[in-house]
């Protein structure tokens, strides 16, 4: 008998901050329009945490959710990993180490993922890789983002494009390739890195002017790299998995603007209805965006047990990564 064991992606959750700020909002705070964003971006609002809300409170919110969907109890998870690029505390304690102390999980291994807007893809990688090696079990995994702080409202350029939230899921042991993760793909290109970059490190840049406390952004730039690298990264997993665009149930893009989006989506042949779109409600999430786009269309009742999801996510570093998962939830 074939013992082989999988990692499988079990269960989802999510969760976005009430605090809505709409184009409307933006237009009285920058030189901006909602025609523009909408035309521009597909964006028509984003939620923002409040001022006690931090980035392990959203991922919290998310993990409960994706931990009672999995029917486990906080006791079973042995590993907790959060990707963000806007972490409680610089560096130091880990954000996933706080998300696992507020759920009550000790004694555990607990760790954050630096990747940007490809963290979830990075963590699911990574998961994946310590299920498969069989030391652990049920991990859970969870893109978190308050970008909110490091945003500057005085620049349209930016300003306009993220939102905060969070999404989880768990990653799980199966042994029915039918409900496991394929394949999963990442990579990076450190070339890119003054592109799309958040505050420069005190320690490397104390003489940094104010407007380096921000996230810089050279947007037209990330937008030509993201719609080339991104078409190119789905193309080559579906190829190496020898599985057709036709075959995928759902496309999750990351959700950073529906023009990026619908590129890739046309050189693919993806239709619209089989592509998960969230980006007009809660904007560019960063790690947060593809779990939470999984967990919309889980609770829109369009994805079930056995579905073929096509992941694929961009950003800084840059970084990029895809992934192929036959979905394993209830
Ligand atoms: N409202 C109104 N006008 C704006 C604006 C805003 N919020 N932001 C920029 N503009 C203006 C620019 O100043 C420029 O004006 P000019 O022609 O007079 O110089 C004009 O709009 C076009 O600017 P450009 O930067 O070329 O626009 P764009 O079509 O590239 O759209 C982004 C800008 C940021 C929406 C787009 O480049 C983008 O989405 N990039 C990728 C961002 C991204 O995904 N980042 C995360 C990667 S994970």
């Amino acid at each position: 008998m074939d013992n082989k064991i999988f990692a499988s992606l079990k269960s989802i959750g999510a969760y976005a901050p009430k605090k809505i700020l709409s184009n409307k909002d933006l237009e009285s705070m920058v030189d901006t329009s909602d025609e523009w964003i909408v035309q521009r971006t597909g964006i028509k609002e984003r939620r923002i945490a409040s001022d006690d809300e931090l980035t392990s409170d959203l991922g919290v919110m998310a993990s409960k959710l994706a931990i009672k969907r999995a029917g486990l109890k906080t006791r079973d998870i042995d590993a907790v990993i959060c990707a963000t690029l806007t972490p409680d505390f610089l560096c130091m304690p880990a954000t996933a180490c706080i998300i696992a102390s507020k759920l009550g999980i000790k004694n555990i291994l607990a760790f954050d993922v630096s990747a940007a807007c490809s963290g979830f893809i990075y963590i699911l990688y990574l998961a994946k890789s310590l299920i498969e090696s069989g030391v652990h079990k049920n991990i859970l995994i969870v893109g978190a983002e308050k970008l909110s702080s490091v945003l500057d409202y005085t620049d349209r350029g930016t300003c306009i494009l993220f939102g905060d939230g969070a999404g989880a899921a768990i990653v799980g042991v199966t042994t029915d390739k039918r409900e496991a993760i394929l394949d999963i793909q990442i990579s990076a290109d450190g070339d890119y890195a003054h592109l799309l970059m958040t505050p420069r490190s005190r320690a490397t840049h104390p003489k940094d002017e104010k407007t380096l406390e921000y996230l810089q952004m050279a947007g037209n730039e990330v937008f030509k790299v993201a719609v080339k690298t991104l078409t190119s990264d789905v193309i080559e997993i579906l190829n190496k998995n020898n599985i057709k665009s036709s075959q995928v149930n759902h496309f999750i893009p990351h959700q950073a603007n529906l023009r990026i989006i619908n590129a890739v989506r046309e050189k693919l042949d993806f239709p619209i209805e089989k592509t998960v779109l969230t980006v007009h409600k809660y904007g560019n999430t960063s790690a947060a965006s593809i779990p939470m786009a999984i967990n919309e269309a889980y609770e829109d009742n369009k994805i079930k047990k056995g579905d073929l999801l096509l992941l694929d996510a961009f950003g800084g570093g840059f970084t990029w990564g895809s992934s192929l998962i036959y979905f394993g939830g209830e």
